[in-house]
This record gives C-alpha cells, sequence and structure tokens, in this order.
C-alpha cells in the first residue's frame, strides 16, 4: 500500500465514476498527509460514510480521514459561497486551505451561462466553471488573493505539497470528472474546459511528474453522461430503468444517460493515464448478491468473471471493487496485488 509519493485517482469515463467514494476509502485506508482537489464546481461529489450522505462540490473527498490536510488546487475554480458552505458544515475549518491563485468563480458567469445559447448547446452544467475559465484564458479571471473573505483560508499549496513530499510524505490527488470530458483527449467540443486526465490533474497542482507512485483510474461498472454529446452503446430510457442503472446528476439534478460498460473507452482511458491499477465501482447494482462483500471470496461466480473478464481486456490489475454505497463497501486488494 502506498506509503509515500502521490497517488492520482482519475475518472475514466465521463465523471461520476464514484470517485468521491473512492478517495474517501482511500483516504482512510492510505492515510495520506494531504488531499488534494482539483476541477471545479461543476463536479460533485458523494461520499456516504458513518451513517451520513455528503454531495460536495469543492471540498476534497477525503475530508473523512481527519488527520489529511485539505488542499484546493492553484488550478482548480472555486465558488467561494460553495466552498464556504462546505466547510462550516463539515466543521473543518483549520485543515483545509486553497491556493492564493486559485480561480474564483462568480455570479456574473453563473449567469452568463444559464443565458449564453453557446453553453447551452455544449451540455453546460451552467456552475459558471466555463465562463470563469474562458475569464482566466483572457486572463480577466479574480484570483482567491483578491477576496479579503478567503484570506483566512488562503496559502501556497504548491509549495506546501512539495513539502510534504520531499519529507518523504503521502499525498492523495482527486482528478476531476473524468477522461473523455478532458478539453484535449475528450469528446470535443462537448467536453469540459479543462484537462481531466492525470497530467491534468497534476499541472492543476503544480507538481512534477517524478512523485506519481500510483494512479488509479476509477470506472463504474457501466457507462453514464450528464448532457450533451456523444456516448456508444447508449440505452433507452425504458431499457436504462429496466436495467436498474437510472441515475440523477448530483449538481444539476438532470437524469444521466447510460450506456452498458465500454472496453474501448476504458482501454484508451488506461493507456492514457497510465494507470497503475483501476478501481470498478457499482458491482451491486449489476450484480445484487455482491452488495457490500468485503472480501473476493464473497462475491457471486458471475461477479467475478465479468471482473476477471475486465481485468484481461484492460491487461491492468482491479485493485477496489465498489460493492456499496457506503466507503466501507469495497473489497481492497491492493496489498495482494502489491500496489
Ligand atoms: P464522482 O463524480 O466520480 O466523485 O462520483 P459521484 O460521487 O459524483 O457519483 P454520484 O453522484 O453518482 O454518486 C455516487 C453514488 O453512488 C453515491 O451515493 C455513492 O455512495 C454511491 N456509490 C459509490 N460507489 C458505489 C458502489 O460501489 N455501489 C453502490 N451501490 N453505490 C456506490
Ligand atoms: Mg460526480
Amino acid at each position: 500500500m502506498t506509503t509515500e509519493g502521490v497517488h492520482i485517482v482519475v475518472g475514466g469515463f465521463f465523471g461520476d465514476e464514484g470517485k468521491g467514494k473512492i478517495v474517501s476509502y482511500l483516504s482512510l485506508s492510505t492515510r495520506p498527509a494531504a488531499v488534494v482537489r482539483t476541477g471545479a464546481t461543476n463536479a460533485g461529489h458523494t461520499v456516504v460514510c458513518c451513517n451520513k450522505k455528503w454531495k460536495l462540490r469543492a471540498v476534497p473527498s477525503g475530508f473523512v480521514y481527519e488527520k489529511a490536510r485539505l488542499y484546493i488546487a492553484r488550478g482548480a475554480l472555486i465558488d467561494k459561497d460553495v466552498f464556504t458552505s462546505e466547510v462550516k458544515e463539515l466543521g473543518i475549518k483549520g485543515r483545509i486551505w486553497m491556493d492564493s491563485m486559485t480561480g474564483i468563480i462568480t455570479e456574473e458567469h453563473k449567469i452568463k451561462e444559464q443565458t449564453d445559447e453557446h453553453f447551452t448547446k455544449l451540455g453546460s452544467t451552467k456552475t459558471g466553471v466555463g465562463a470563469a475559465m474562458s475569464d482566466r484564458v483572457l486572463r480577466k479571471l479574480k484570483l482567491a488573493k483578491d477576496f479579503p473573505e478567503l484570506s483566512e483560508f488562503l496559502t501556497d499549496t504548491q509549495k506546501e505539497i512539495l513539502e510534504l513530499l520531499e519529507s518523504g510524505n503521502h499525498v492523495l490527488i482527486e482528478a476531476t470528472q473524468g477522461y473523455w470530458l478532458s478539453l484535449y483527449h475528450g469528446t470535443y467540443p462537448y467536453v469540459t474546459s479543462r484537462d481531466t486526465s492525470a497530467c491534468g490533474a497534476l499541472s492543476e497542482v503544480g507538481i512534477g511528474p517524478r512523485y506519481v507512485k500510483r494512479i488509479t483510474v476509477v470506472f463504474k461498472a457501466y457507462v453514464t453522461r450528464v448532457g450533451t454529446g456523444p456516448l456508444p452503446g447508449e440505452l433507452s430510457f425504458e431499457e436504462a430503468k429496466r436495467r436498474g442503472l437510472l441515475e440523477y446528476g448530483t449538481v444539476t439534478g438532470r437524469p444521466r444517460r447510460v450506456a452498458p460498460f465500454n472496453y474501448d473507452l476504458a482501454l484508451k482511458a488506461v493507456k492514457a493515464n497510465s494507470a497503475t491499477d483501476v478501481a470498478i465501482t457499482k458491482i451491486d447494482v449489476l450484480f445484487p448478491e455482491a452488495r457490500c462483500a468485503k472480501r473476493w471470496e464473497d462475491l457471486p461466480g458471475d461477479a467475478k468473471r465479468w471482473i476477471e473478464n475486465i481485468e484481461e481486456r484492460l491487461k491492468v490489475p482491479i485493485s477496489i471493487i465498489g460493492t456499496g454505497e457506503d466507503v466501507n463497501c469495497v473489497i481492497d486488494r491492493s496489498n495482494e496485488l502489491n500496489i
């Protein structure tokens, strides 16, 4: 199990693979010195732990490990109202920081996305992220240091994370959304406004690849996509419902489009992110008997065969298997696989 260096967790499809759950599980099991959130408030993560359920849009999902320092990356974009209300709700003031140069989304950005036809056409979440990112590219965007009310949360996150790594600590980085929504590598133009790959996450944090020890690409047992853009093998609403695969977006509340697990998309995501291992969530949705199994031996035979087939085709070990909503409903094979 990782004890030092960087571990990056990346989404392998179109986001909502359950990274929130995987990152929160890994923060409890690998005890990182810090957990870093990249991306922006258009990406929601759900964490179910200790009989509670949180829907997060700013705070790193690893907050559940109480000893971890929590950071918002320099390249991230934050809505300060969302940030401050999550910090208050979780009672994590004093252990969460954002970079002085983290970008800030304002009301103006949200209004722009809600009214601009171009953003609607692209299937925007209308959370102001795309509009704020365009301002950043134009060098007009205000940064965290421009807002006195954020001063108590500000630090040089790059410097602090590098110091932790140089002194042999373990840092967990949460990439955002999914590989196929990457501005550069995804289904352009139906993509998000940043690179969502493992390299993109490192770039947002501002550290080089030399520290990276582990790259876990997370897939769900089926594919979902919110909003417009290609989705190979898409099921009709009725078929998705019949198979019990209907989901609604954390941020938008929109029903998600659904397709069966896609090996081609998965293989490309594994290769492009140079995955060391793969996590698969929601096995219990396909195989109800797998519900909250915690050992490989407890999985039904058809679930084992399904997972082994993926492992063979992707040629990368499946280290973590999600078997239920709760952070503890996982089968973790990292130790036996020596990852
Ligand atoms: P990311 O954006 O990748 O972080 O995923 P998400 O958290 O946004 O996904 P979503 O909003 O769809 O929430 C996932 C839901 O599925 C949460 O309620 C999780 O607790 C739950 N979940 C995660 N992993 C599993 C799993 O293995 N089985 C089941 N049944 N539920 C899971
Ligand atoms: Mg999500």
